[in-house]
């Protein structure tokens, strides 16, 4: 059912332009067409592939392939579902939103935060009872017995059902304790704890709900850490842990850990700004909540190869966000939490004041391997520091670090940045004449950027991307087309051409607005990337749809069992006009 209606959502699309919206939070520096160009929000990259068309009222990047309406763009960017999207947009604008109460959703998802919270009660009874004797003793081998009150820590017996049972007891149903990802159907059919004998860390977001959980096991051993799957109230690559107490710290810079423990113990240290991403790499989605709280990261990752690695994937996630990026490397121990456990917290703090920051760091680890007082190890620092300066964004901070590295490299400053500007040249034409062959090729990808939305046949699903194109762009060309949803061979596909004859029967037009309310953010991503195409024209629409549909058709009789070609052959005769079997 449909929280808004097509009208209020028409309004809302009109009143806020794409174009305007997106200018907000993304400089649109370059100008083709209806298409304005600036860098994506949504990944790191240095040359501007994120489009946004003022005619279709949609953005798209032909980098990372996100993608939709305005609506979606809020979703994105400010980390907010659909319907609060919606109010956001409407409050931007001035509107009223007509709430129609049904919001199905919502009442389900105030029972899970409630399910929640009795879960993580639960837990931390469970861990200050005498019978939590295990979990007691971990947390104080990690020296943290002090943070259990002020992180709600808890403990998950050694049982297979001791919170279903006491959940069901409080009133939850089976399904509720299921859609939450605390219990899960055995062989049996009855229903078992997904934690069991864990230290639990709730997982609360930055209004104060406990939306999912985290638990280490007790000691060694595999998985170290067990995470809530997502639902319907957590997502793990939006969420942060600890954000919740670091957005309160007035320290001017949020930590990022790797482990729970680290951030549990840097807290106790009097680091109250310390946060760790939920067993993910960092995402695009928890930088950018980050930028909500701080303009300056510290990354306090894991000493080994591992955390070295997630550091460099950390910074070229946060540069194009306008981050102040510091990496600590830590000296002697293997982790932030280590390290206090040695040395103690100010040791730490001095960590903190004296490391550079990541443009020092990247310099530095260039220098590593080189040496400089040969000819050769100069070319190869001034070439690969040249390639690093290139990249970032600001002419000022060339400009400072162009001069450090030229120093270091001994050549002149004019020849450094000279070389610079360069590589700047090089990378903007290369991108450019990316750009022009995604655009322009028939197809850019074969397979959609999403995992979840693979093509299992891509002839085909080319040739649906094409009749959903032409569809969209020449409505009033084409009714009746003799295919329909099954023919499809991505349900995905299928499904938005579905959606949008539907539409188009009830004569409506085709608004994304109110696709994005029906289908998720990624299917809205793959219908933008196919709007974007407008190689076909009017003209020659016709013909290519005919196209389009025999190579659908053909694709289909391939796969389809025996028996099925005949209601085909019968059906395909029905079809003349499009792509019968003309000879073949
Ligand atoms: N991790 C995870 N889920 C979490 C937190 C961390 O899967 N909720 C993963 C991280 O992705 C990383 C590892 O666990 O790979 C980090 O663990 P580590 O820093 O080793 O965790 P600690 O609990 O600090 O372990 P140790 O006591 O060994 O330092
Ligand atoms: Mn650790």
């Amino acid at each position: 059912m449909p929280l808004f209606s097509e009208e209020f959502l028409e309004e809302l699309s009109q009143r806020n332009d794409i174009v305007d919206v997106v200018s907000g939070y993304v400089n649109l520096t370059r100008r083709s067409g209806a298409n304005q160009f600036g860098l994506c929000p949504f990944h790191g990259e240095k040359t501007p592939s994120f489009a946004v068309n003022s005619e279709k009222q949609i953005y798209h990047c032909f980098g990372c392939g996100k993608g939709g309406s305005v609506i979606n763009f809020i979703m994105e960017i400010e980390n907010l579902s659909f319907p609060d999207a919606v109010r956001f947009l409407a409050k931007r604008a001035g509107m009223e939103v007509p709430e129609s109460g049904h919001d199905e959703n919502r009442g389900r998802r105030t029972r899970m935060l409630e399910l929640n919270r009795d879960a993580a009660r639960f837990f931390y009874e469970q861990l200050i009872a005498p019978s939590g004797q295990a979990g007691q003793a971990y947390v104080a081998q990690r020296g943290i017995t002090s943070m259990v009150k002020p992180f709600g820590l808890g403990f998950a017996p050694d049982t297979w059902e001791s919170l279903t049972r006491a959940m069901t007891a409080k009133g939850y149903t089976r399904q509720e304790l299921i859609d939450a990802g605390l219990a899960r159907v055995g062989k049996s059919g009855s229903l078992y704890d997904y934690f069991r004998n864990r230290l639990m860390f709730p997982v609360i977001d930055v209004r104060g709900s406990v939306i999912g959980f985290s638990g280490r096991i007790l000691g060694d051993g595999e998985p170290k850490y067990l995470n809530s799957p997502d639902t319907l109230v957590y997502s793990k690559s939006h969420s942060l842990f600890a954000l919740n107490l670091a957005k309160k710290s007035k320290c001017g810079y949020i930590l990022l850990a790797e482990g729970n423990i680290d951030v549990v113990s840097l807290h106790q240290a009097g680091f109250d700004s310390a946060v760790a991403s939920l067993g993910t790499s960092l995402t695009g989605e928890q930088a950018r909540l980050l930028a909500r709280y701080t303009s300056e990261i510290v990354i306090a990752y894991d000493s080994d190869a591992a955390g070295r690695k997630a550091s460099d994937r950390a910074i070229s996630i946060l540069q194009p966000l306008d981050m102040k990026i510091k990496v600590l490397t830590i000296p002697g121990a293997k982790d932030p939490d280590e390290f206090i456990q040695k040395n103690g917290p100010q040791a730490f703090r001095d960590i903190i004041e004296g490391s550079g920051n990541q443009i020092e760091y990247r310099l530095a680890q260039i220098q590593e391997g080189l040496d400089l007082s040969t000819d050769q190890g100069r070319v190869a620092y001034l070439k690969q520091s040249a390639k690093l300066i290139a990249a970032l964004p600001g002419s000022v901070e060339r400009e400072v670090y162009g001069a450090r590295a030229a120093e270091k490299a001994s050549v002149s400053k004019e020849a450094f940045l000279g070389e610079v500007s360069r590589i700047r040249k090089q990378n903007a034409s290369a991108a450019r004449k990316q750009r022009n062959k995604e655009a322009s090729a028939p197809l850019r990808h074969a397979q959609p950027q999403s995992r979840a939305l693979r093509y299992e046949n891509v002839p085909s699903a080319r040739a649906e991307e094409g009749v959903i194109n032409l569809l969209c762009r020449f409505p009033e060309q084409f009714s009746d087309l003799p295919l329909r949803e099954e023919d499809f061979t991505s349900p995905a596909l299928g499904q938005l051409y579905g959606a949008i004859t539907r539409r188009l029967k009830e004569r409506k037009a085709i608004s994304m607005a109110a696709l994005g309310e029906q289908f998720t953010p990624e299917e809205m991503a793959l219908l933008s990337g196919i709007l974007q195409h407008d190689e076909i024209t009017a003209a020659a629409s016709e013909q290519a749809m005919a196209d389009y549909i025999k190579r659908i058709q053909k694709e289909k009789d391939r796969s389809a069992p025996p028996e099925d070609l005949r209601g085909y052959a019968e059906k395909m005769r029905q079809t003349k006009g499009y792509g019968g079997n003309d000879g073949k």
